[in-house]
């Protein structure tokens, strides 16, 4: 199996140096780009979602939706796509250089290669296994503009970061320098709670070193704040995991809660990043109760670990068990669930927001604290801004 090396045999890179930038700003069309649309953007360029070296065509775009393939047979799970409106697609051609802007600043430049209207019913159902409009993922899907455009991009500039972020070049040069050989890497949208702690070093007594990769683009609005989150990892890393074994970097992507096929497509990114192990627990960017809890260690079946070129450690659902005294799952705590501490997203984000320490066996007091104070300074600075505004 190979291991370790990018998804398609090489790291893309699609950034350009600022010297080359003027060039290309002659283009006179521009695409205003949305949230989404910008990480996916510095994702594409820095190489993170290789072998894409732009946003996909149509080709790619059905074969991606249907068989959960790139056009050239290579895995890829998800559609990684630029939604324009009907107006704005009839004023392009195939053959333009485009510019790519958000709120008014130049990113990059994209050539059209493809111009299509997608089947949004069909890649709801295909992607998200819905079409509920609840469901945050296809309310996104279907709030974006309805015509697609596909083609490479250039990338000259990145947006500001407000987290520490390496790029996929970045983190290989860090694992090269500290030696090491297998990396396991661990996506999260939460704060790390307990259970995440216990799978995360269950997998670390396998490998050289943990990629603690949290996602900071845009996430639904009830999720804790990115810049919160980072604080309370460092808290956790400081006190709870050896300096030496966890690189924490945060991934600038957004999430698109489609369990199953996101937990593809977050192990073959964090390949590219050089991970040559990646967790999957219990309902893995998973909402609501669209997915099974075990969906998306199932659809790895689906692939063979060498196409995937990266392998996927999977964790039963993972609790304190206050009969064991420590940590455990369904594999190894003969109790019954009275005795295990288990408490959902939407429970615990209420504790904090009502400044309550949730139980020590569910999170570690320090980082409960930093989510505490993180969550009441941003409950000031928006009724702030509510009254200013
Ligand atoms: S996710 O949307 O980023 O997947 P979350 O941050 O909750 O959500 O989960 C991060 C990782 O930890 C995922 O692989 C998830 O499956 C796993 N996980 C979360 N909670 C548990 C748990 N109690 N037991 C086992 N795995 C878990």
């Amino acid at each position: 199996m190979e291991l370790g090396h990018p998804h398609g045999g090489k790291l893309v890179n699609r950034i350009i140096g600022e010297d080359r930038k003027s060039t290309l700003l002659f283009c006179e069309k521009e695409i205003e780009l949305d949230r989404m649309a910008i990480s996916d953007l510095e994702l594409i360029g820095t190489g993170a979602y290789s072998p894409l070296e732009g946003f996909l065509n149509e080709a790619d775009y059905l074969s991606v939706v249907n068989d959960m393939r790139i056009s050239n047979g290579l895995p890829w799970s998800l559609p990684i796509t630029l939604p324009v409106s009907e107006e704005k697609a009839n004023s392009l051609a195939i053959g333009d250089d485009v510019k790519l802007v958000h709120e008014g600043v130049p990113y990059g430049v994209l050539t059209v290669t493809s111009i299509y209207t997608p089947n949004k019913e069909e890649e709801a159902n295909r992607v998200f296994q819905t079409t509920d409009l609840k469901h945050p993922g296809v309310n996104k899907l279907f709030n974006r503009p309805n015509v697609y455009i596909g083609g490479p991009i250039k990338v000259f500039h990145q947006p500001e970061k407000k987290t520490f972020v390496l790029d996929p070049a970045g983190t290989r040069e860090v694992f090269k320098e500290l030696g090491w050989k297998t990396i396991v890497g661990f996506q999260t949208r939460n704060p790390v709670h307990r259970a995440h702690e216990y799978i995360q070093k269950a997998a670390l007594e396998m490998v050289d070193g943990l990629l603690l990769h949290p996602l900071v683009g845009e996430t639904k609005s009830d999720d804790v704040p990115s810049d919160v989150r980072m604080e309370s990892y460092r808290v956790l890393l400081d006190n709870y995991y050896p300096k030496d074994r966890v690189l924490l970097s945060a991934f600038p992507a957004a999430m698109r809660y489609a369990g199953p096929r996101e937990a593809i497509f977050h192990a073959l990114v964090r390949k590219n990043y050089g991970c040559t192990h990646f967790i999957v627990g219990r309902d893995h960017a998973g909402v609501g109760d669209y997915y099974g809890t075990y969906d998306a260690q199932n659809i790895f079946s689906y692939f063979t670990e060498k196409e995937l070129g990266i392998k996927a450690l999977f964790f039963d659902h993972s609790f304190y068990c206050r009969k064991c005294g420590n940590m455990g799952s369904a594999k190894t705590c003969p109790h019954n669930s009275e005795h295990h501490v288990i408490l959902s997203g939407t429970k615990v984000r209420e504790l904090l927001r009502n400044g309550i320490m949730p139980p020590k066996e569910f999170s570690r007091p320090e980082v409960a604290a930093v989510l505490i104070k993180g969550m009441a300074k941003q409950l000031v600075e928006s009724t702030q801004g509510e009254v200013n505004g």
